[in-house]
């Protein structure tokens, strides 16, 4: 089948906007005190780079500042402006070196790291849990935020403390924030028919005060299940049908990559089909209609930038 696809975004180079750090999806800048964040259209998993999927920055972008408004009122957030739709500005924050991972549900490495035996970043669970199963409550299971080309380590709460990581009192803000944002979430998408099953955020201090940072609530760094299939899909062994990156991930264990040795090439028409998957899981997540720009990324974002910083 003859695949067309619309041009993507895999790198930026806009050397006249200030300083660049490339992340595993998103490249910044920082200028004036401000955070640029330029969300590529760069698929990472397995902490590799796979492929591009076409608009996945857009809807990323979009989804992001979709949970950012809806979160508003529960805690201040770095937003300052979305001047193009793959684009968010943030104020410049000290970020807090921790992931803050929030699960509701026991899956990815929280599920390694319990049927391995061991205790999920400090928290020890009820035995006899089964994968994908729900937590009677939702905890908190940090990781460390470890430079690019090494894998976060899980930490407990207690250690990020003891070890002076972050101030007691400013540790207690961040997990209620956490906490707040996952109950929101998770009901807001329960009434969309989806389970929120697990989440990873960060905050920042800017000005003294305590403030959510970096994206919230996107696939890549949240997990979604479709509510209807999940008892039955449990009940015959198999995986809950998400709304996420597991997918690619699974297509990519089936072809024996966890992410040593070379990539396998990702066909044409699965990356179509990954087009489709985010833009169908963002109307899912968010019951809105998502409408891609398809003009040439690269000019349109530089556009945008210098209309913003008059530059
Ligand atoms: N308001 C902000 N102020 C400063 N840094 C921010 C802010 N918001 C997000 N960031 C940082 O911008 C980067 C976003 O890049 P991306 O998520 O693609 O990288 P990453 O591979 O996750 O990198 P890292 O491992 O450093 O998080 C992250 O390092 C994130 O911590
Ligand atoms: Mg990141």
């Amino acid at each position: 089948m003859a695949v067309s696809l619309p041009e993507s975004l895999s790198e930026t180079h806009f050397e006249w906007l200030g300083s660049r750090y490339v992340g595993k999806v998103r490249d910044s800048y920082v200028r004036n005190g401000l955070r640029v964040l330029i969300a590529t259209d760069r698929l990472s998993a397995f902490d590799r780079n796979i492929t591009t999927v076409p608009g996945k920055g857009q809807v990323l972008t979009k989804l992001a500042n979709y949970w950012f408004e809806r979160s508003s009122s529960i805690v201040e957030n770095h937003v300052v402006a979305v001047p193009d739709p793959c684009v968010m500005i943030g104020k410049e924050a000290a970020i807090i070196p921790v992931e803050v991972v929030v699960r509701g549900y026991l899956a990815g490495s929280a599920w390694r790291d319990y049927s391995a035996g061991s205790p999920v970043s400090g928290v020890r669970l009820p035995s006899g849990m089964r994968e994908f199963q729900q937590l009677s409550e939702p905890i908190i299971t940090p990781s460390t935020k470890e430079p690019m080309g090494r894998h976060d380590v899980p930490i407990s709460e207690r250690e990020i403390v003891d070890k002076g990581i972050v101030q007691p009192e400013v540790w207690e803000q961040v997990r209620s924030h956490a906490l707040a944002l996952f109950a929101m979430a998770s009901k807001d998408v329960m009434g969309r028919g989806l389970l929120f099953a697990d989440t990873k955020y960060e905050f920042g201090i800017v000005d003294g005060r305590v403030v959510l940072a970096d994206e919230i609530h996107t696939l890549d760094s949240s997990r979604f299940w479709v509510a209807e299939s999940y008892e039955q899909r449990l009940r015959d062994g198999e995986a809950p049908e998400m709304l996420d990156k597991e997918p690619i991930r699974r297509w990519l264990m089936e072809r024996g990559f966890k992410g040593d040795g070379p990539v396998p090439s990702i066909p044409e028409a699965y990356r179509a089909e990954l087009v489709t998957h985010y833009i169908k899981s963002f109307e899912r997540i968010t019951g809105t209609e998502c409408q891609i720009d398809t003009s040439p990324p690269h000019a349109r974002i530089e556009h945008n930038l210098r209309a913003y910083f008059n530059a």
